[in-house]
């Protein structure tokens, strides 16, 4: 209990319409921790890793069904669809309100509502957020405890002040005597991930997973900060955030957004291959930037904890987030050996034999199907992370110097561009999109738009999203970041043209030294890009000048095939598309001849 009253409330309200067996206010500590992680480890929920190769880290299964954020069972329940957009789902906010309520009645029955109260960015911070989640699941508790700031302290800076009120239930009541099944969850025809944007509140059903459970992060962090972040003239944004130092020891930071799986925790954590640069990590997937001192913006991670991919996480690919996850973690949906570590596909040594794969059963290493689920995740803390930057936790934010944008383009966009201005830099980051094959379930095989990496995070509609990015670079007395539009992925004949990974350090050294109008640039229709030896490549195998120039090239015919598909992009916008863009879009038709 608290003495907020409004708190009080709406927790009796919910406790008594869930019918929850009880209700336990968490305080966030170690011991209630390691209660919650013992309960569940006897129940049969969660497995206890060995002490000595995994200290204090904990393995969980899901259901087979219950592997991933549901797209398609998340709402925007704006009081209309045009608010909500072209890209998002909508629901009539009364109708889904009434439909949550049937499902929500009696559904803790033989549960414990557990009411996490928790702080989204630093205690206390200016750019911080407050929530609180009520939710029937102790796994929800310990990630939660991990990903933000959670517990009584919260309630001590709340006050009686105002929060985000986060409804959770994985949907499973049981009956008197009922046994718990492993992973309860419900059906994927009744989850609900659902967002009322007018009234700043998340109502999540029938998921224990991920983003579906964890309602600090996609839900509040992106989808309802998006909202407050355009009524208040701020960015809540998919990006990640890394401060990087040249041999000079000077510093910048950077904010980048890809969409999910393109190697966003990568980026964040990378070691740079070139002597003398730094790399720290301030966040791996959201940022919020608010204008502070000198017109600058200011970013915060609003995380506390590392939700990253396991699987092709290695000590060669990100040795930053094997030693991240190396104690005080939670394993999910990745191998258990069987002396009681974690395996999965791509860390960088052979399954050893008997590990039991994601669907609990022994895995046979010549079976088809992966020991990890593709989506099996480790929920580390960040302050384990050997990276982080010494003011990943400043209240104030740290200055973003530049913005990356990118995706996964085997043809087209050069491996950087920079824009020439911020509402050309706008431009690129609507238009980001990524490769998808016909092998992605239900994704028609081309390039899927997913601008600024928000497509499936974006509370309200997109088109307005583009223009409030517009109106943030007119405010009076801005000192703006650059913005950048970079790609890995680059192919030729099916093979990368450029090595990634730490490599990427090349290019971010570049971006530091374009902020400082430093490095050599040549111009083409769409911007900016390096000179062919611009960036600084020696020592790396197999890469030439000639091939750099295959790197960076614009090819004006692959960019008229482009504009046409932007046309298409943009057209489901309507008269939200804002005329900037239009503009832009006109803008370099004209440079191409179009
Ligand atoms: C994530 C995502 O889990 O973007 O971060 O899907
Ligand atoms: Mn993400």
């Amino acid at each position: 209990m608290t003495n907020n009253q409004k708190l009080n409330r709406w927790v009796k309200e919910w406790a008594e319409w869930c019918q929850a067996d009880k209700v336990y206010w968490c305080d966030g500590s170690e011991e209630e921790n390691q209660r919650l992680l013992s309960e569940m480890v006897a129940s049969g929920m969660g497995v206890k890793l060995d002490e000595k190769k995994r200290p204090g880290s904990y393995y969980f299964q899901s259901d087979p069904s219950d592997v991933a954020r549901v797209e398609n069972r998340t709402f925007i329940c704006s009081k209309t669809q045009e608010e909500a957009g072209p890209t998002n789902n909508w629901a009539d906010p009364v109708e889904m309100r009434a439909t949550m309520r049937k499902l929500y009645k009696g559904c803790m029955k033989g549960r414990t509502m557990y009411v996490i109260p928790f702080s989204m960015g630093p205690l206390g911070s200016n750019i911080a957020e407050i929530g609180v989640e009520i939710s029937d699941s102790p796994y929800v508790v310990v990630n939660m405890g991990i990903m933000t700031r959670m517990g009584k302290k919260v309630l001590d800076v709340l006050g009686d002040g105002d929060f985000v009120p986060c409804i959770h239930s994985v949907g499973a009541p049981l009956q008197p005597g009922q046994k718990d099944v492993k992973w309860p969850c419900a059906p994927i025809e009744s989850k609900y991930i659902t967002h009322f944007p007018e009234t700043k509140e998340i109502w999540s059903f029938g998921s224990g997973y991920g983003g579906n459970a964890l309602l600090g992060k996609k839900c509040l962090a992106l989808r309802i900060a998006s909202v407050m972040a355009k009524e208040n003239g701020w960015l809540a944004e998919h990006m990640l955030i890394l401060g990087i130092t040249n041999p000079k020891g000077e510093k910048k930071y950077i904010a980048a957004a890809f969409p999910s799986a393109c190697g966003k925790t990568n980026l964040a954590m990378l070691i740079p291959s070139i002597p003398g640069w730094k790399v720290e990590t301030v966040g791996d997937d959201i940022a919020w930037m608010k204008f502070g001192a000198g017109g600058r913006l200011y970013a915060i991670n609003p995380e506390a904890g590392f939700f990253g991919v396991a699987p092709f996480t290695s000590m060669d690919t990100n040795p930053n987030a094997m030693l991240s996850c190396r104690a005080n973690t939670i394993f999910t949906n990745v191998g258990l050996t069987p002396d009681g570590d974690v395996w999965w596909e791509g860390i960088g040594y052979d399954m050893p034999e008997g590990t039991i794969n994601w669907k609990g059963k022994i895995h046979d290493p010549k079976s088809e199907e992966p020991c990890a689920h593709p989506n099996s995740r480790f929920t580390a803390p960040a302050c384990q992370c050997p990276a982080i930057d010494k003011n990943w936790e400043d209240p104030v934010g740290v200055p973003i110097s530049a913005i990356l944008f990118g995706g996964r383009r085997p043809t087209t966009v050069p491996l950087v561009i920079e824009a020439a201005n911020w509402n050309n830099g706008v431009f690129m980051g609507s238009i980001v999109g990524s490769e998808v094959t016909a092998a992605a379930i239900g994704l028609k095989a081309g390039v899927r738009r997913d601008p600024f990496a928000m497509l499936p995070f974006c509370g309200y509609n997109m088109g307005d999203y583009f223009a409030h990015w517009i109106s943030i670079g007119k405010k009076a007395g801005a000192d703006l970041p650059k913005i950048f539009f970079v790609n890995w992925f680059r192919k030729e004949n099916g093979k990368f043209l450029w090595p990634g990974y730490g490599e990427n350090s090349r290019v971010l050294a570049y971006i530091f030294d374009r902020c400082n109008g430093e490095g050599e640039t040549v111009d083409t229709a769409i911007g900016k890009v390096p000179a062919p030896t611009a960036i600084n490549i020696d020592g790396l195998r197999d890469m030439s000048v000639e091939k750099m120039e295959k790197v960076l090239k614009v090819d004006n015919n692959e960019w008229k095939d482009e504009v046409a598909l932007i046309d298409q992009h943009y057209a489901i916008f309507g008269n939200h598309l804002p005329v900037e863009l239009t503009e832009e879009l006109a803008g370099l038709k004209k440079k191409l001849g179009i």
